[in-house]
């Protein structure tokens, strides 16, 4: 079985394309190195064995899609390319939507015009915005996005929605809680660019004396501790979620052309718990300062994981600790 992975050399994309390879199926990335490096296409051969084809295209260039699916056919597409910085999104949001909506959109109508139906939408939590209710479930209601960012997520879960009811489409759309680690091996791992925007890649520089301390944004918030609460999944286990999923629409056992699956833990984290793990596992110390919060930012975000275990018959069987453990052994590789 052949699958496509867009943005395959991305953190989670990576990390996917290293299980899709254990698991047997043949990999084909495409990825135009705009948010990873090419140097990933090597560790992922060094932790599989096996060198994934590789096409260095920008998806917003239609032409050069519809060329790639007349040369390639796949059984699978898992689409992962897109620009993911929220704050970043409210500075260039006609950017975000060219790359995030037209890609996706283009690629769609290739996979109608070549009879590819088996897709899986990388999407995120942040369509929930700040839920009225927690644990989070899928039928949640959909809140007004905070960021263009977060627009991309929710109108391209609306975009592959409609293209299911002119073909024979059959997708699954992933709501990503927050992902974060790395593979075992320490070859792959999350590589932000300049100042990390994320709250572990800035937790693993500043333990590294590459930042000098953590801004820990908001110690007002409706929580045990002050501080924001999220639902941190470990990066493996959410490569193997997609497998599975990707598994369901090969084997025909969707019970609908369109399903959202909610990807996470279960369990919510504060910000000073996950500086306390980190600091116990890896011995290491943290320097931080309470700030005020940053805008956007939600109270408190968790997965019910319920409908992803029963339905998807997928669960996370990391620990945070190990999470924070092997984010921490990668960053100490790229020393
Ligand atoms: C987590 C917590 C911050 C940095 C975003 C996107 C989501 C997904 C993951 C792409 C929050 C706090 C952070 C820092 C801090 N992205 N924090 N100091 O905002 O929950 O989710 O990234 O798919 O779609 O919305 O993740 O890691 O930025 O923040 O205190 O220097 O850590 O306030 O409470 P977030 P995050």
């Amino acid at each position: 079985m052949k699958v496509l992975v867009t943005g395959g050399l991305g953190f989670i994309g990576s990390h996917t394309v290293v299980e899709l390879q254990n698991e047997g199926f043949e990999v084909i990335i495409i990825d135009n190195l705009s948010n990873s490096s090419i140097d990933v296409l090597d560790k992922i051969t060094s932790i599989t064995g096996i060198k994934p084809d590789y096409h260095n295209i920008d998806l917003k260039e239609k032409l050069a899609v519809k060329i790639f699916f007349e040369h390639n056919k796949v059984d699978g597409i898992i689409h992962f390319a897109a620009s993911k910085a929220v704050g970043e999104s409210v500075q260039m949001p006609l950017e975000y939507y060219e790359n995030n909506i037209g890609s996706l959109i283009y690629i769609l109508q290739e996979m109608k015009s070549n009879n590819l139906n088996n897709f899986i939408f990388s999407s995120s939590c942040t369509v929930y915005g700040q839920a009225d209710k927690l644990p989070i479930t899928e039928s949640a209601p959909i809140k007004p996005a905070e960021s263009p960012y977060g627009n991309t997520k929710q109108i391209g879960e609306e975009i592959i929605k409609d293209a299911t009811k002119i073909s024979e489409l059959k997708a699954i759309a992933l709501r990503y809680f927050n992902p974060i680690g790395a593979h075992p091996s320490a070859k792959i791992g999350e590589l932000p660019i300049g100042v990390p925007q994320n709250l572990i890649p800035f937790v693993v520089q500043t333990a590294a004396g590459i930042r000098k301390e953590l801004s820990i944004f908001g110690s007002d918030y409706d929580t045990p501790d002050g501080t924001a609460v999220r639902d941190y999944i470990h990066v493996v286990d959410l490569a193997k979620a997609h497998i599975v999923a990707l598994k369901r629409l090969l084997q025909n056992n969707n019970k609908a052309q369109f399903e959202i699956f909610n990807l996470g833990t279960g369990k919510g984290n504060s910000v000073l718990e996950v500086i306390k793990s980190f600091e116990k596992v890896t011995g290491k110390k943290v320097n931080y300062k309470l700030v005020d919060r940053r805008a956007g930012d939600i109270t408190a975000a968790y997965a019910d994981t319920n409908y992803a275990n029963t339905e998807l018959g997928w669960k996370t069987e990391l620990s945070l600790d190990e999470a924070l453990l092997s984010a921490w052994k990668w960053q100490e590789t790229l020393q």
